[in-house]
């Protein structure tokens, strides 16, 4: 299953450059899985053709509402009800103040009013000079939009086409089908604040040397990235990985275990979930150099101390404890052998409610995993997956666990 799998998305674009970027969304949203129809203003197909966009989406475009394609000559009610979301990318200041009136005088806006409202979401993603997005008007109309039940996704900041900087411009098509992956997710975990570890420590040893693990962090960052879609606020203190922070999630970036724990101790007051993922260096080098060290001829080999990490979910989860679970603990487990038994004692000595176990050997760096989850009630297997599809099912289980917020 793709993020978009069996969603029918109809795309509008209305009048702007960013129609160039909409291409690229329009490719975007079926490499995710989803079948799109394309409608053009004619404002629009100055900046794009419909060739362009038939050519991506494998369908012919619609500009006009007087096409003749459809037998009935409906095209606004025909493509309106068949799709799962109405996305107007880019929306511009003229198309909001157009929809904001309820006025349809063209086929994109016939169909934004002519939509079932209640099955069909209209998204907007506006693209607009940064003096026109700034606007009062602009800015009222917005604020009326969502009122009205709009989704109004933001705006980006930085260089505009016409050469000023600033905010306005239209988000990047990989920033807005993150949106729209996430609007489709249950809002279960909404109003709760998960805090999420990931990735490998990185004990050093001096300056440029120092002892790591093979943990890549993937699993991690689809455990925040997933926790974000179902509505929470998410911190994610990751260890040194190259990984993109997930859309809407706030990321500390730590190095070693020590400092993975101050952060977490910052944070976990506040949280209602923690999740702790990362691969935490079980030991510290003792006394590490602050220089270099060299190697000198003839001089014998250096040995390493190591004096052992804090155990962080150890900890985390007694304090919970101590003051009545308000914390929901879940833990990971990488074995490579045993894995239930080895996943149940670590469940018992860590304290915890949940331990989702893996066989790490077999799941570092890659995209995909499987994965047991361990409870009082027993062991809960998640068959192969992706990681971002299985974070997704675990959120689910998390979410079906927490206590009701009163
Ligand atoms: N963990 C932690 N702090 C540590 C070590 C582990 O918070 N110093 C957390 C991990 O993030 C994971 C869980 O504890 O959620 C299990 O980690 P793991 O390293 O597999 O367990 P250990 O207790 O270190 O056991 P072992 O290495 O013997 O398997």
């Amino acid at each position: 299953m793709s993020d978009l799998s069996k969603r029918h998305i109809l795309l509008g674009m209305s009048g702007g450059i960013a129609c160039y970027k909409s291409a690229e969304l329009c490719r975007a949203l079926i490499k995710a899985g989803a079948t799109v129809q394309v409608i053009l203003t004619e404002a629009a197909a100055q900046f794009v053709t419909p060739v362009t966009l038939q050519a991506l989406s494998g369908r012919p475009v619609y500009v006009s509402q007087w096409d003749p394609r459809e037998p009935n000559n409906m095209a606004h009610i025909n493509l309106s009800r068949e799709a799962d979301a109405l996305v107007v990318a880019p929306a511009s200041a003229d198309f909001m103040a157009k929809l904001l009136h309820g006025r349809a005088d063209d086929l994109l806006s016939l169909s934004c009013l002519a939509r079932p409202m209640r099955r069909v979401p209209l998204i907007l993603a506006p693209a607009l000079n940064r003096e026109m997005w700034q606007h009062p008007a602009t800015q009222r109309n917005v604020a009326q939009l969502r009122a009205d039940g709009a989704q109004v996704l933001g705006v980006g900041e930085g260089d505009q086409a016409c050469g000023e900087t600033g905010d306005g411009r239209m988000l990047e098509p990989e920033e807005i089908l993150a949106e729209l992956v996430a609007f489709f997710q249950p809002k279960t975990l909404a109003g709760q604040r998960v805090l999420v570890t990931a990735g490998p420590t990185f004990e050093p040893l001096d300056p440029v040397r120092g002892l790591t693990n093979r943990s890549s962090g993937k699993m991690g960052f689809a455990v925040a990235q997933a926790a974000r879609e179902f509505g929470a606020e998410v911190i994610l203190v990751a260890g040194p990985v190259h990984l993109e922070t997930p859309r809407g999630v706030r990321r500390v970036n730590v190095e070693t275990a020590l400092e993975m724990q101050t952060a977490v101790q910052a944070e976990m007051n506040q949280a209602d979930v923690f999740v702790a993922t990362a691969a935490v260096a079980d030991w510290r080098v003792e006394g590490g150099s602050t220089q270099k060290i060299k190697k000198a001829q003839g001089e014998p080999v250096p040995t390493l101390a190591l004096t052992e990490n804090p155990d962080i979910l150890g900890q985390v989860a007694a304090s919970a404890r101590a003051q009545s679970g308000a914390l929901y603990c879940v833990g990971f487990a990488a074995e490579s052998h045993d894995l239930i038994a080895h996943a149940q004692a670590k469940r018992e000595r860590k304290g915890v409610p949940l331990l989702v176990a893996n066989l790490g050997p077999a799941t570092f760096g890659r995209d995909d995993n499987a994965l047991t989850l361990i409870d009082a009630q027993g062991v809960h297997e998640m068959p192969p997956n992706r990681k971002i599809e299985l974070a997704r099912q675990l959120m689910a289980e998390i979410a079906r666990r927490l206590p009701k917020k009163t």
